[in-house]
């Protein structure tokens, strides 16, 4: 792979890929899922690292214990803390690419972005903090480049289903795609499952600040998108859904954001059309609906004030009803737990269909994995970085901040993913509507 630029400084990239955040609760999986997977790849030599080097052995005995593999004393401990630059800059320096999962990203994220530039070294993270995601992108965005860092954000199960699922229908379209939805199922049999607090904490403060999305998407000063007919469909806030016969809500991650980013360089760098993307999530019973509703209520009024976000922080669980915790969920529960998304697809089967503005043809595809936190996460983040190390030469451009779609779409990610517990399939062909 081409070599990023780090002016001045002689360095020696010791580490093929260095888990920043290790001892973290997604960070323990991705150093269990890297030493399962590494021998796949040739070669390849990784570190983890930290603030504590004590919680970092840790990690690595459990993870010895769990997979077999040997890490104590064959992997290396950096040392490194968000607050103390000279550590960002020596694990930058001996890194070829640093997965990212010091998060809430929005405290602990650019940081590290800025370090990577700064040092030559490529950037993954499974942040799903739209506020973040763009705020890097419009800071960091040509300094990237000019440096030839590649930072992808939002590799883990946000958004990478969302934005490759979406980047393999318009290969597999016969005709020109104008809309698709999608709807993610989570499902998990036997005692539920939650997520864990890092991911809550991510989306009090997102949530707080989302009004920041604003003031920056106007920085940009992006040329208006074309507006293709039919427009997406509009949807409530609720709604039933006659295909999946379910209750949905608005996706409330970062899918729509990154997919949105996607499209808008997929159109102004390689002049594709850009397809118009709703995502939302089915709601297993009217039941869990009216919770959903009353929890959201809650968390919305609590979230706005100090005092309310930190009663959500303190006591995740009561606040969440049951599907966020400190402890996270259990092996066991991550076990019986998987998702889908399901995407209804609409389009043109010609040009001239096209410019009578109603489609004729639709699709049904799905992309559905293992639980999405801690098990698909994991596997996406991984396969990312080693797509970058490996097809840097399929990645558009020499650097620069990319959604997982824009820099992956010509890679064999989905083939990888597909190879790693993931499954990309069609559940009804094109036909004619
Ligand atoms: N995209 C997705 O689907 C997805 C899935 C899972 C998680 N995530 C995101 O991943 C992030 C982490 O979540 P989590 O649940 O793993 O959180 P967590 O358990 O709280 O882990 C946070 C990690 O950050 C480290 N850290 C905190 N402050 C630091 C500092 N100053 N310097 C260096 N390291 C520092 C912690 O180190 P110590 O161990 O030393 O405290 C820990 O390793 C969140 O933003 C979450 O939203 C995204």
């Amino acid at each position: 792979m081409a070599s990023p630029v780090v002016d001045d400084v002689k360095v020696e990239r010791i580490y093929d890929i260095t888990v920043f955040g290790a001892s973290g609760f997604t960070g323990q999986f991705v150093v269990e899922e890297l030493a399962r997977v590494v021998d796949e790849e040739n070669d390849l030599k990784w570190a983890v690292a930290g603030r504590s080097s004590e919680k970092l052995r840790a990690i690595l005995v459990q993870a010895q214990e769990i997979t077999g593999k040997t890490l104590e004393n064959e992997i290396d401990i950096v040392v490194a803390n968000v607050n103390d630059e000279d550590s960002l800059k020596t694990m930058c320096q001996k890194s070829k690419v640093i997965l990212n999962c010091v998060g809430p990203y929005r405290f602990f994220g650019e940081q590290l972005v800025r370090a990577c530039v700064e040092n030559g070294c490529h950037h993954i993270d499974i942040s799903g903090e739209p506020q973040f995601l763009e705020g890097i992108q419009l800071n960091y965005g040509s300094k990237a480049e000019n440096a030839g860092v590649y930072v992808i954000g939002s590799c883990g199960f946000d958004s990478i289903p969302a934005d490759m699922g979406v980047c393999q229908i318009r290969e597999q379209f016969p005709g020109i795609v104008n809309t698709i939805e999608s709807f993610l199922t989570a499902s998990s049999s036997g005692s539920g499952t939650v997520g864990h607090y890092g991911t809550w904490q991510s989306a009090i403060h997102g949530f707080a600040n989302s009004k920041e999305l604003i003031g920056l998407r106007k920085q940009f000063q992006h040329k208006p998108m074309p507006r293709y007919q039919p427009r997406l469909t509009k949807r409530s806030s609720v709604f039933y859904h006659d295909q999946s016969s379910k209750w949905a809500i608005p996706f409330p991650g970062s899918d729509v954001s990154v997919v949105r980013r996607t499209q808008r360089f997929m159109h102004e760098k390689e002049s594709m059309r850009p397809i118009q993307y709703g995502a939302y999530v089915t709601i297993s019973s009217l039941f869990s609906l009216f919770m959903l509703i009353f929890g959201g209520l809650i968390f919305s009024i609590l979230a706005r004030y100090k005092f309310g976000r930190n009663l959500l922080e303190k006591y995740p669980r009561v606040f969440s009803f049951g599907a966020f915790s400190h402890d996270g969920p259990s092996r066991q529960q991550m076990a019986e737990s998987s998702f889908t998304f399901t995407f209804y697809t609409e389009g043109f089967s010609s040009k001239e269909v096209e410019e009578k503005g109603k489609h004729d043809l639709k699709m049904v595809t799905k992309v559905s994995g293992p639980e999405p936190g801690y098990v698909a996460t994991p596997i996406a983040m991984l396969q990312s970085a080693f797509v970058l190390l490996s097809e840097t030469d399929k990645i558009p451009g020499s650097g620069g901040v990319f959604t997982p779609g824009a820099a992956f779409a010509k890679t064999s990610l989905i083939k990888r993913l597909m190879e790693h517990n993931f499954k990309f399939t069609t559940v009804t062909e094109a036909k004619q509507i």
